[in-house]
């Protein structure tokens, strides 16, 4: 059984202006101990796809489908249910990690209430965990930091305090999104490899959802790629990477600067994302595709295996070149 399995979901969103499609009908699975990228561009979905699985979807939002965490449902659940394996068996950092701290609360404070909250340990144990995993995040004079405030850190050491924080209770589960997009490439990579080292030491899955393919390249072994809220393409990174078979997947990596090969312009992918409140019935990208069929805008394709990939396209995968 795999330990994330999310079947069929879809998130819509009720506005003023219609119902937003968000996300429709994605399915991905993650193993106990893996790494899974999603990427796609802004708007695709990735955000809302993490957020259903969390349960912290906006208030306007609704998921339908399946999530189940080691084969339990989490669609449904109740508030504390849900807050109980948020921190116990999965945790999320977020792009800006000021989104998440609380400003006025001391950094040991506010770490050592999620393990007196969910371990029930007293404030004396728990500040000895904080010191240990502001250590294993690599804080220097973590018992020292403790005592300071959030604004007191650099961008990158307030990231840094966000992983441990979200390690605390050991979760199976973590989800990145964006965890590296608001730090300059210096201390990106710097949190990147914190990341892998931390996930090894804990045995942490992760779903890493980010713009950047060459940090995907480099740190997972998976990768679903989204585009209106749905997945077009799915398999081994290095499979995916060295032979799309997706024609959203070839504009993504053709989007890419490379080094190895002379680029007189990045091909950027033609038109616009979708609007998700007027998705057309067929394929998202139709509108967009280079190597569009005449029923593709119309008829939905399903997600079927390709070689060692999953891809949805009518479109014939040997000329998708
Ligand atoms: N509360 C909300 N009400 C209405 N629409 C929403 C709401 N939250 C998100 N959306 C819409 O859901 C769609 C998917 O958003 P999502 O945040 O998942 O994109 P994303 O793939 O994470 O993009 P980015 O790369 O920019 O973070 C977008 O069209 C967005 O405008
Ligand atoms: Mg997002």
């Amino acid at each position: 059984m795999a330990l994330l399995d999310v079947e069929n979901l879809a998130v819509t969103f009720r506005t003023a202006d219609g119902t937003v499609n968000a996300v429709n009908g994605l399915s991905l699975s993650i193993e106990a101990g893996e790494t899974l990228a999603i990427v796609g561009e802004s708007g695709s979905g990735k955000s809302q796809t993490a957020f259903a699985v969390m349960g912290l979807l906006a208030r306007n939002g609704l998921a339908s489908g399946s999530v189940r965490l080691d084969g339990d449902e989490l669609l449904g659940l109740s508030q504390s249910a849900l807050n109980k394996l948020r921190a116990q068996q999965m945790a999320m950092i977020f792009q800006d990690p000021m989104t998440s701290l609380n400003p006025y609360l001391k950094v040991g404070d506010q770490m050592a209430e999620v393990l007196t909250l969910h371990k029930g340990m007293s404030k004396r144990d728990a500040l000895k965990d904080c010191v240990a995993m502001l250590d294993a995040v690599r804080i220097p004079d973590a018992a020292g930091r403790l005592r300071m405030y959030p604004h007191e850190f650099s961008g990158g050491m307030r990231q840094r305090i966000m992983i441990a924080m979200a390690l605390l209770c050991r979760p199976r589960l973590l989800i990145a999104d964006e965890p590296t997009t608001a730090l300059d490439v210096t201390v990106q990579a710097q949190i990147m490899e914190l990341l892998a080292e931390v996930r090894q030491e804990f045995g942490t899955a992760m779903i890493l959802i980010t713009h950047d393919l060459g940090i995907v390249a480099d740190t997972c072994e998976r990768t679903v790629v989204m585009y209106g809220g749905r997945v077009m393409e799915q398999g081994a990174t290095t499979d995916l990477f060295a032979t799309p078979s997706h024609p959203y997947t070839l504009g993504l990596l053709r989007a890419v600067p490379r080094l190895d090969i002379d680029q007189d312009e990045l091909a950027t992918i033609p038109g616009d994302p979708p609007d998700m409140s007027r998705l057309p019935k067929g394929c998202p990208f139709t509108p967009r595709c280079a190597f569009r069929l005449d029923h593709c805008g119309d008829v939905q394709p399903e997600l079927l295996a390709y070689r060692d990939v999953r891809r949805a396209c009518h479109a014939d995968p040997e000329v998708v070149k």
